[in-house]
């Protein structure tokens, strides 16, 4: 018998796409990430590669995430799981904007950047301008000796292995579990009490199986890709910590499809884009069940009334009535953590409405995997 296959087809094992093919690999992925990380006795998390004691890190007063494109948005959801849990001031900000003006770089802030590649030009120049000012600077990143995991003072390896399309899918989220596991020993260090840490390692230990569950339903997500695909121009909306998850859903589909996607905060329709709500123009909603959920529900049956269609994604037992004209439904697990889960669903949206226009997934027009010039 002679095996005819390329060496592209051998590394596909299967899968039509490098993407699908990522995209499949997460549960098994983030297992692997997770194994030795979580300490069950201090309810926290180990990240020795961090290099900063429980003092070092008491001593930080606030957080400045850094990153560019999608590691931006991951940024901005890593930020408000530190406030969640450590309850201290975080935001995140482009890497790419930041070394350029001038920033005031303080001691008591902890810098975090976050990069797949460790190649990206405008994330190591950030690095740099932080260290040349004095602060403390530690990485979120996958590649294993890169440049940015060089020159970075400690961090987290994110063991999501070999990422080869361009569109970045488990690599995102194994960034916005790294972020978890910061803001968790973050946390344990000033506020968060024992019983919560256990919480939030429950909730860690429980995402393999539930990626695995909306992997299994992706049959329902391509049939509403498929659909979305026929539009010119859509939206992605969300609120508070549904909105880093709109951003980056909309940022997917328009990556590999070529359409117009934009993100808006939920709340923001009102103040303007509802202009623009038409038969034609369909929102994908995130509609988590959060202490937010009747106010997005609103907002989704404002978009229904002007005709656009509304694909939700959510959790069981929401009534949504008649605000979702189709609904994917996500397992719930602890508030800080659901925003890594509703992510999973738009990873799906973006590939499948790609691969029904008929576009090169894994290698999209005018796009590198790492940018490494300015
Ligand atoms: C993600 O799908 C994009 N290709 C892009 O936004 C990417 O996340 C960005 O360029 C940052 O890359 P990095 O994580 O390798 O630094």
């Amino acid at each position: 018998v002679t095996l005819d296959l390329t060496v592209e087809e051998l590394e596909l094992g299967g899968h039509d796409h490098f993407m699908h093919k990522e995209i499949h690999e997460q549960p098994e992925s983030v297992e692997r990430m997770l194994t030795g990380r979580l300490d069950d006795r201090f309810g926290t998390a180990k990240l020795a590669g961090l290099n900063l004691e429980p003092r070092d890190l008491r001593r930080f007063e606030r957080v400045k995430v850094l990153g560019c494109g999608s590691a931006y948005y991951v940024g901005q959801l890593g930020a408000s799981m530190i406030e969640d849990l450590a309850r201290i001031p975080a935001d995140a900000e482009p890497a790419s904007e930041f070394r350029y003006r001038n920033p005031i770089i303080e001691p008591s802030t902890l810098y975090v950047v976050v990069s797949q590649s460790g190649e990206t030009a405008d994330t190591l120049f950030a690095v740099r301008e932080v260290q040349r000012k004095g602060g403390t600077v530690v990485g979120l990143v996958n590649a294993v000796g890169s440049s940015i995991a060089r020159e970075v003072d400690g961090g987290i390896y994110l063991h999501a292995g070999p990422e080869v399309a361009v569109a970045s899918t488990k690599a995102l989220t194994h960034m916005s579990i790294g972020f978890a596991l910061l803001a968790l020993a973050l946390g344990r260090v000033h506020d968060l009490s024992f019983a919560d840490g256990q919480r939030i390692i429950a909730g860690l230990r429980a995402l393999p199986a539930q990626i695995a569950e909306i992997l299994a339903g992706e049959e329902a997500l391509a049939a509403a890709a498929e659909e979305l695909a026929t539009a010119p121009s859509l939206f992605f909306v969300g609120r508070v910590r549904g909105y880093p998850v709109a951003r980056e859903g909309a940022q997917k589909f328009k990556e590999i499809t070529y359409r117009h996607a934009e993100a808006y905060p939920t709340s923001e329709l009102k103040h303007g884009p509802l202009a623009l709500i038409s038969p034609e123009l369909p929102s994908v909603a995130i509609i988590p069940e959060d202490d937010l959920v009747e106010r997005n529900i609103t907002a989704a049956q404002e978009i229904r009334a002007r005709g656009g269609a509304v694909v939700a994604i959510t959790h069981p037992g929401v009534e949504l009535g008649d605000a979702a004209t189709s609904r994917i439904e996500v397992p719930r697990n602890e508030v800080e953590l659901d925003p890594i889960l509703l992510t999973i669903p738009t990873q799906l949206l973006g590939y499948h409405a790609a691969v029904a226009l008929g576009e090169d997934v894994d290698r999209p027009r005018n796009l590198a995997k790492s940018v490494t010039v300015e």
